[in-house]
């Protein structure tokens, strides 16, 4: 297995720039099902989680060829199987996403449940109500769901108000009433930039979709939608992970491309902490050279503090010349950080979701690793900021989120590395 290995205490410096989204690019990958032609995705991220979803379109019949920053969906081969089946759902929990998909196009879908994850439960059940109010039947069969339209036919347009705001949930079924019969009223819906993404691209498509944004999301149903070509918008989390690292390391770096419109309450939080932002013509800039002031925040749905960015700024606080409250609201097991950064000096207490993040003058290496993406990003910052050496095991989690994160920062002066064959 691969490691990061990182020799840190030297300030960022300097120019990164921000890859698209991975988050948009998911379910926009999913969107290439509603239609039977060849549709382009660019600004694509080089993402474990995008090769995950081409074999995914793959085997449901779409020959997709994979470039450095471009995926070409092929047309549909007429081999579908509309089916996403364990192995593949497994290793990434959007594959969720060709549900609304392929049972809006073809009638029927089987796909795997897709379990618990590391962070927490993550149930779908907002997915399935929503689906069902569109006169979808539904079956959980040996770890599957079997869904079929009413009488194997076209969904129909339905009213339906999500009990929890839910992003995958809001785009399944924006997509899903995209092809179906009438008009579907969404309420309480996810207003991440993703899912605005997303409309733009199923109104590209011509489908018909006005209020994405808000929480309140209206779809007329098409007969059917034709491919598209699109370039997506540029990752936010991936940018507040290198504006963070810049902060935790007293630099000074320019975060080229970085959507600080998608960012506002982070970037609030960020300058409370004691940096400098300065927005220049191609992103925003970071500087931060005096203390590191305590600040608490709360996870909350968009444009609140996004739960993406709370382990990496966990890692700033650590820093802190005082005491900051973290306080995690969207998933329960949000925290698996804490234990590596206390084996790093950190002082952190924990109560149910709130930690108590007590700043150290300095956090020192130590061998690391995390379960899921985001936690690992944290780690990787508090190896920059420490003077020693760190290794962050288990790589594959950051090559699920994060386009050649070794190289971004070693490109702002970070002396860090990516080492092959170290024990997981
Ligand atoms: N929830 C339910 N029932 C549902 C769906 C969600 O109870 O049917 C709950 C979840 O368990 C959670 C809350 O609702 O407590 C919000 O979850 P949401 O469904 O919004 O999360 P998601 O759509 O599965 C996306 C991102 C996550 C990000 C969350 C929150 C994608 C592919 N994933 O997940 O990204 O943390 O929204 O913003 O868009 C990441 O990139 O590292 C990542 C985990």
């Amino acid at each position: 297995m691969d490691a990061i290995r990182i020799r840190g205490g030297r300030p960022l410096k300097g120019t990164v720039s921000v890859s698209g989204a991975k988050n948009a690019a998911l379910p926009i990958l999913c969107a290439t099902l509603l239609s039977e032609g060849e549709s382009f995705v660019r600004n694509v991220p080089a993402l474990r989680d995008i090769e995950t979803s081409v074999a995914l379109l793959e085997f449901l019949g779409r020959k997709s060829v994979l470039g450095p920053t471009t995926v070409r969906v092929g047309a549909d081969t007429g081999t579908s199987r509309p089916e996403a089946p364990y192995e593949l759902v497994k290793q990434m929990r959007a594959s969720v996403l060709v549900l609304g998909p392929l049972l809006a196009r073809f009638g029927r879908a089987k796909v795997s449940l897709p379990g618990g994850c590391a962070i927490g439960a993550r149930p779908i059940d907002q997915h399935l109500k929503g689906l069902e109010a569109m006169g979808a039947e539904i079956k959980l069969e040996h770890g599957y769901v079997v869904a079929r339209g009413p009488n194997g036919g076209r969904l129909k347009g339905a009213d339906f108000c999500f009990d929890i705001a839910t992003v995958t949930g809001t785009e399944n079924l924006m997509m899903a009433a995209a092809l179906a019969r009438g008009r579907t009223t969404l309420v309480n819906c996810a207003r991440e930039p993703e899912v605005e993404e997303l409309a733009r691209v199923l109104n590209k498509m011509g489908a018909s979709i006005q209020g994405a944004g808000t929480d309140e999301i209206l779809i007329e149903g098409k007969e059917s939608l034709h491919p598209f070509d699109h370039a997506i918008i540029a990752d936010r989390v991936e940018a507040g992970t290198f504006m963070v690292a810049a902060a935790a390391t007293g630099g000074d770096v320019l975060v080229e491309h970085a959507p600080v419109e998608h960012l506002e309450g982070f970037l609030a939080k960020l300058r409370r902490a004691g940096c400098v932002l300065t927005r220049e013509e191609h992103g925003l800039r970071v500087v931060r050279s005096g203390p590191i002031l305590p600040v608490d925040i709360t996870t909350a749905p968009y444009p609140g503090f996004p739960t993406d960015m709370q382990a990496q700024f966990m890692v700033l606080m650590c820093l802190c010349n005082g005491r900051a409250v973290i306080t995690e609201t969207i998933f329960e097991n949000r925290f698996m950080h804490v234990s590596e950064l206390l084996r790093m000096g950190a002082n952190i207490d924990v109560h149910s979701n709130t930690a108590i993040v007590n700043g150290v003058p300095a956090l020192s290496g130590a061998s690391v690793m995390a379960t899921d993406l985001r936690a690992s990003a944290s780690l990787v910052i508090a190896g920059l900021t420490a003077s020693d050496e760190t290794e962050v095991r288990r790589v594959y989690h950051l090559d699920r989120g994060y386009e050649h994160i070794e190289q971004k920062l070693a490109g702002l002066g970070a002396d860090i590395e990516r080492v092959k064959g170290v024990a997981g």
